[in-house]
């Protein structure tokens, strides 16, 4: 017997994937930095109107080439959301930084900027923005505070690709930006990630511990007879066949943007009178943001009514997940002095945050079987 299922999130083809990756083969040139991997870089480059997008092995992996770009090393200070996922501030922990935990917004679970000041001090080295669900943080207030006192600002941009805050593409405010190609993003390679670099005087640099601390992208250029180590490095780059996918996604974009539009606005329409009569709260988006659809939560009243929630839905074959648990209460935070109570709206929301299915192969049908049992979950 053939038993519902909704997934929560399903990698599909979209667009010319397979026949890239072919051509990949065919190109005989399957390591990192081919014609694929370029194809990727313009367009990145040119829709965004970024200087230099670079592909990477992950979000994880962009991160990580920033905190050596920004040469953070032991007791600097590098402050992001409680609400993140681990390597947001992971990939500054490895160089020796200490986390600082600030609290989020009710209504965007985005950094609550109001509280960026007060968490400033002489050792602060970097800020980094985190725009949940790709809807844009208060980059007007982070980037003042930030050039008052001369802090730099990487975004984390991995969920939102393409959104925008007061019409200027997110990912494009602070001196270099993530983004994430993983499985469950609006575009993928399996694994995979960029770094989009705003100021060029990070560029050369960004190569090189692209490379493995080697020159060898100003060898291929012809700007040096043989290439060398001559920095700190790793391998970040993709192979082109992950390279050759991502294209072929990112080549769809329109497309993947409007049907993802159209899942989102159903579920809110749909869940809108449910969730006021219920006391369940659905995203807020400020009129001076553009989402970049990423995904649909839902904040239940408590954790008790969240937990029983996914579970009823996963009794009727319908998947949910929840995240993040508050970074200050994980081992690491509490080696870093988290304690309860240190952010309280990140520690409430974690609780009570549920993401509905939500991907590019969702069918109408599938999301109606969602929302028809959603609206019946009995409270
Ligand atoms: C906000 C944020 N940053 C970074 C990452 C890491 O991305 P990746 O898996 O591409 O390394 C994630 C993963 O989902 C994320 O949600």
């Amino acid at each position: 017997m053939n038993k519902l299922r909704v997934d929560f999130n399903r990698p599909v083809i979209v667009g010319r994937e397979m026949e890239y990756m072919a051509e990949a083969i065919a190109n005989a040139h399957i390591s990192g930095d081919g014609p694929f991997t370029k194809k990727c870089h313009s367009l990145l480059e040119q829709a965004l109107s970024v200087p230099k997008a670079l592909l990477t092995t992950s979000c994880t992996h962009a991160l990580e080439m920033a905190a050596i770009l920004l040469n953070i090393k032991e007791g600097d200070e590098v402050i992001i959301p409680d609400f993140t996922f681990v390597s947001t501030i992971n990939a500054f922990v490895l160089r020796a930084a200490r986390p600082v935990f600030l609290d989020i917004r009710p209504d965007t679970l985005n950094l609550d900027e109001s509280k960026l000041e007060a968490a400033i001090t002489p050792r602060t080295r970097a800020i980094i923005p985190v725009h949940y669900a790709g809807v844009g943080c208060e980059m007007e207030a982070i980037m003042d505070v930030a050039r008052r006192h001369n802090v730099a600002v990487v975004e984390d941009n991995a969920h939102g690709l393409f959104g925008k805050y007061k019409g200027q593409y997110l990912g494009t405010f602070g001196v270099m930006a993530s983004q994430s190609f993983h499985e469950t993003k609006n575009f993928t390679s399996g694994e995979g990630g960029a770094l989009l670099i705003n100021e060029r005087e990070f560029v050369e640099r960004a190569e090189i511990i692209r490379e493995k601390g080697t020159d060898r992208s100003r060898f291929f250029r012809g700007q040096v007879d043989k290439y060398t180590w001559v920095d700190l490095g790793s391998s970040y780059l993709p192979s082109d066949l992950l390279a050759a996918f991502l294209y072929g996604q990112l080549e769809q974009r329109e497309r993947i943007q409007s049907h993802r539009k159209a899942l989102w606005e159903t579920y809110n329409l749909a869940l809108k009178d449910w969730a006021q009569k219920n006391s369940v709260q659905l995203p807020t988006i400020p009129a001076h943001t553009e989402q970049s659809y990423h995904m649909f939560y839902i904040l239940m009243p408590d954790l008790d009514l969240r937990q029983k929630f996914i579970q009823y839905l996963r009794d009727l074959g319908i998947y949910t997940v929840f995240h993040y648990l508050p970074l200050h209460l994980s081992d690491m935070g509490r080696h870093f002095g988290g304690e309860p109570g240190d952010c309280p709206v990140t520690e409430d929301v974690s609780d009570r945050l549920v993401r509905l299915p939500f991907h590019n192969g969702l069918s109408n049908s599938e999301q109606e079987l969602a929302i028809e049992a959603i609206l019946e979950f009995g409270f």
